[in-house]
């Protein structure tokens, strides 16, 4: 991992778990939604490591004290529409965030992100943004989605997703060294119709229970 520092692949025993169950073709819808957001969960817990405080006065039962609380306003981004079973989690996480929606897909010939839907204000309104797709494949949606943030004044940028294959992982940190993504896994591969092998199909149509998965 030395060559992209910016990637952070999660170790912990209970993501690496989750994701296997995430995974197997058996695991149903319901299921599949709620490990999403247990993974989303942890996922953010991590990425907030380094989140910036402030202090604050806090009485206890006994003594006034020096405490503090989060100082940073963040954004939740979640790219529609797999990322939107990303949202709840973070939102427990982080319960004063805002939420920004961005619709993409991917055109399944080109594999290039669409843009169909866009409620960002005309200025950035928060310090740092999170960026939530569970998928980073060719790359082409996160990098889609991060110009989209630049252009609307966000500096600070991360990047969560549940698996993330090598070609998205460059594709993203080669056009956007500044970024940071986390996820559970580095996958191998992309497959010839663009999906992360061994991956776990189509994120979206595993949710919501559409389609084919893969
Ligand atoms: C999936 C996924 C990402 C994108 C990743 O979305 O949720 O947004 O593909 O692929 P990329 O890295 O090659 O751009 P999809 O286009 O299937 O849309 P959906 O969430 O509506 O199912
Ligand atoms: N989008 C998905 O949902 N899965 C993949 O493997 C690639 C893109």
């Amino acid at each position: 991992m030395a060559a992209w520092p910016n990637l952070h692949v999660s170790q912990h025993p209970a993501v690496r778990h989750k994701l296997g169950i995430l995974r197997n073709q058996k695991t149903e819808p319901k299921k599949f939604r709620e490990v999403v957001r247990e993974l989303s969960w942890l996922l953010g817990y991590e990425a907030l490591a380094d989140a910036r405080m402030r202090s604050v006065d806090v009485q206890t039962p006994l003594e006034l004290m020096a405490g503090e609380e989060l100082a940073d306003r963040i954004g939740l981004i979640p790219i529609l529409r797999a990322g939107l079973g990303m949202v709840d989690a973070m939102l427990e996480l982080m319960p004063t965030a805002e939420v920004w929606h961005l619709g993409l897909f991917r055109d399944e010939k080109t594999l290039r992100p669409v843009e169909y839907y866009n409620k960002l204000p005309d200025s950035a309104t928060v310090d740092l943004c999170l960026i939530l797709d569970p998928m980073l494949a060719t790359g082409g949606s996160a990098t889609a989605a991060i110009e989209v943030l630049k252009k609307w004044g966000a500096v600070r940028i991360k990047l969560v997703n549940l698996i993330a294959a090598p070609e998205g992982v460059e594709a993203v940190l080669s056009a956007h060294p500044d970024v940071e993504i986390y996820t559970a896994s580095l996958d191998r591969q992309l497959n010839e119709k663009g999906y992360i092998m061994p991956g776990l199909g189509d994120a979206g149509d595993r949710q919501f229970g559409t389609g084919q998965t893969g």
